[in-house]
């Protein structure tokens, strides 16, 4: 669980870095991005600790999210900014699943990890909202953007458990 949290969240903080290196800082979708991007800091660092806490070997496939998760962001901020707002619509609707998943699988099992994935979650929701309410449903495509994003996100998270 740890190894593909720790993934993911590293994935957000790619895909952010993409999308304010097209946007830069000053539009309003820009700014409530960088925000964004500030939350999902602060979830990687907490998923670095673990992996150090823990002993838990981080994904080799580190190196292709660097790239995956940048590229992913550039790209729907060059379409638009209610594009870029739509990948972060269709991510985070993919980590809340996943997320809701871990939470059920674990129980009263480990309630530090609970913890934070409950709270994680809570902040993922709150970014789907914002990326709706800067118009991410508007987006050229939407149905057809957010499917495939969704479906990379699906693969990203399988494959991040057992490489
Ligand atoms: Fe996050
Ligand atoms: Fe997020």
């Amino acid at each position: 669980m740890i190894r593909v949290d720790h993934a993911g969240e590293f994935g957000a903080t790619r895909i952010y870095a993409g999308q304010l290196a097209v946007l830069g800082k000053s539009s309003p979708a820009a700014h409530e991005i960088a925000r964004m991007a500030a939350q999902e800091d602060r979830h990687l660092a907490r998923f670095d600790r673990y992996i150090a806490e823990r002993g838990v070997r981080p994904t080799a496939l580190q190196p292709i999210w660097n790239v995956a998760g940048f590229a992913l962001g550039a790209a729907t901020a060059l379409i638009s900014e209610k594009a870029a707002m739509a990948c972060t619509d269709a991510v985070e609707t993919e980590i809340d699943k996943h997320y809701r998943e871990q939470l059920e699988a674990l129980g009263d099992h480990d309630p530090e990890l609970a913890a934070d994935i409950t709270q994680f979650r809570a902040e993922e929701l709150e970014h789907l909202d914002k990326a709706r309410e800067h118009g991410a449903e508007e987006a050229p495509a939407y149905p057809l953007l957010t499917g495939m994003i969704r479906a990379g996100c699906r693969v990203a998270i399988e494959l991040s458990k057992r490489i």
